[in-house]
């Protein structure tokens, strides 16, 4: 039962407000004292000219006889409502247990697409920790809008064409080592470009080299096209590895080149929208006018950009997908990149330039020291994971020497320590990697909340079987139980708000919050009692807790182990 939405039905039929409007002034007060929906009558006094006061009194006259309410008090403006306790949580409980994980899950998003595109590597170059972020973020909204309804469609833009493959075909040919490859991968793929670089400062008819493979590249040539498509591979294998560790999966891989063909089109489309402009002999899309330097559509030697596979990329998605929604989570280092983009979709024409989102967030910082690098400030994905699982591996070792599947248990906890601090704050936010901090089975973290639902599982396992048909739900109506369930009810409405505002830490937040009370609960009430009674109703309230932690640690991407 939604008793918000119900309360907002009472008071709009007893005022000329609609109900999504009350729907929008009602609260919930900082603290249970106040009651559970608090109603600001400030709006009200304006049509009515009557002061708030006098109309917050008035209205609790009419209301008075709610059955889901057991009282209504006035404070000056404010009208606070507080629940009946056994009303309130019977219901909760009772659809947690109908509904299982799928609690929390609603239809808003029925029968439409939202396109996210996340993660988003580089061929032939490290998989770093910006992209890390963009992984977790974009798998967590993949989750949370699926479960909302939405149909997610995940797309990995791998960024699989431009100059970048010229130099490292000249790089590849001066001194590459096809062995030494296949055995590094990109670690040797990225160390021989890097020395191009280096070397075309010496010599910069390396240069004219690489553009030269790159329109061989173009052109179709199939050494030119072997060699890509072989460090493609290489990287690929680096990838999938990484993803299955993080357990995230893609609807498409299509990367940039998968757009080459369709370049043609957008450049002709441009054309004849009269917007393409030349501009040194290169091919513009002048943004002057809105204070962004040009879109760069094609260099003077007529070579594709970034942009312009970003445009095609649009339109491929809108005439596929026919999305609700497409969101592009990368580094804020983008957010003009991706301004520019829907200015020149908008420019062409298309009124759905409104929903391309580009959801940026801010850069990982490493408390310094802590983290070992092996190469200036680059810190490899892979390294972090697996420094991660070492050190959870060795406080397993130390906390519980004798749990079983030790390695398996160090994966979820180190990786889910990872994903969890990235979740935690506002993503524009930086992200700070301290272990100590991370790892804290006390601290606001992952692990904290997998030992939550640990807990969980062993009182559930202790406490054998739940007699789900017959729950005293009067004996759930204590502070301390009336505090879990209300963040239990209070889940849905905070997974719709993390989906809205691209927030995965609005869900991660209230898990912490829902582990912490509880924590707190176990801890005050004796749960495995001799009142056969007693225990079904705090089994069943358990059984809650664990059902709604584990699918929302699922969600942003987390698996949680049986026992730690
Ligand atoms: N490959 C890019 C990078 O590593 C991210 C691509 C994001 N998606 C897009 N459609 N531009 O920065």
């Amino acid at each position: 039962m939604n008793f918000k939405e119900e309360l907002c039905k009472k008071i709009a039929d007893n005022t000329n407000f609609s109900v999504d409007d009350i729907y929008k002034l009602i609260e919930v007060p900082p603290n249970i004292e106040m009651g559970d929906f608090s109603l600001p009558c400030f709006k009200f006094a304006k049509n009515l000219g009557k002061s708030p006061q006098i109309i917050a009194s008035e209205l609790a006259q009419k209301l008075n006889d709610i059955d889901f309410i057991d009282q209504i008090k006035t404070a000056g403006p404010y009208l606070n409502f507080y629940l009946n306790k056994e009303i309130f949580c019977t219901s909760t409980i009772k659809e947690i247990i109908k509904e299982g994980e799928n609690f929390g899950h609603s239809n808003i998003g029925k029968g439409k697409n939202v396109v996210i595109d996340f993660s988003s590597p580089n061929i032939a170059k490290p998989f770093h920790v910006g992209h890390l972020r963009s992984t977790v973020i974009g798998n967590a909204l993949y989750n949370i809008y699926n479960f909302m309804g939405y149909n997610s469609i995940g797309v990995n833009h791998l960024g699989d064409w431009g100059t970048q493959f010229g130099k490292l075909i000249v790089a590849y040919k001066l001194w590459g080592d096809k062995k030494v490859i296949e055995e590094k991968g990109i670690e040797e793929l990225n160390r021989i470009y890097v020395k191009f670089h280096s070397e075309a400062e010496k010599d910069p008819s390396l240069n004219d080299e690489a553009r030269h493979w790159l329109v061989k590249m173009e052109d179709g040539d199939k050494e030119a096209l072997d060699l890509w498509r072989w460090f493609n591979e290489i990287s690929m294998i680096e990838f999938e590895r990484i993803y299955k560790r993080l357990n995230i999966k893609f609807d498409y891989y299509t990367g940039e080149s998968f757009y080459n063909d369709k370049i043609n089109n957008v450049l002709k489309e441009l054309e004849e929208k009269g917007i393409l402009e030349e501009s040194n002999k290169a091919k513009i899309v002048n943004l002057e006018e809105y204070n962004m330097p040009p879109c760069l559509i094609l260099r003077s030697d007529g070579g594709t950009l970034y942009h312009t596979r970003d445009i095609a990329t649009a339109l491929y998605r809108k005439n596929t997908y026919d999305f609700e929604k497409c969101i592009y989570v990368t580094a804020i280092d983008q957010i003009l990149h991706f301004k520019q983009l829907f200015k020149v979709i908008e420019l062409m024409g298309y009124d759905w330039y409104k929903d391309l989102v580009h959801v940026p967030f801010g850069l990982v910082s490493l408390e310094s020291g802590k983290l070992s690098t092996r190469k200036g400030n680059v810190v490899l994905m892979e390294e972090l994971l697996n420094e991660a699982v070492l050190k959870t591996k060795s406080i397993i070792e130390e906390k519980n020497p004798n749990l079983e599947n030790k390695d398996l248990v160090s994966e979820q906890v180190g990786i889910g320590a990872i994903i969890f601090n990235d979740l935690y704050n506002s993503r524009i936010k930086d992200v700070v990697f301290s272990w100590d901090r991370m790892l804290n089975f006390e601290g606001e973290t992952g692990p904290y909340v997998q030992y939550s639902c640990v807990r969980a599982n062993s009182v559930l396992e202790k406490g054998g079987e739940i007699d789900f048909n017959n729950i005293d739900f009067s004996i759930l109506t204590d502070d301390a139980s009336i505090q879990i369930i209300k963040l239990l009810y209070n889940y849905k409405d905070k997974i719709i708000e993390a989906g809205n505002k691209y927030e995965p830490f609005i869900l991660t937040r209230h898990l912490v919050n829902i582990a912490q009370s509880f924590n707190k609960f176990y801890h005050d009430n004796p749960i495995i009692v001799s009142c056969e009674k007693t225990k079904n109703a705090r089994l069943a309230l358990v059984y809650c807790v664990k059902t709604v932690l584990e699918k929302g640690l699922s969600l942003l991407g987390i698996s949680t182990p049986n026992k730690m």
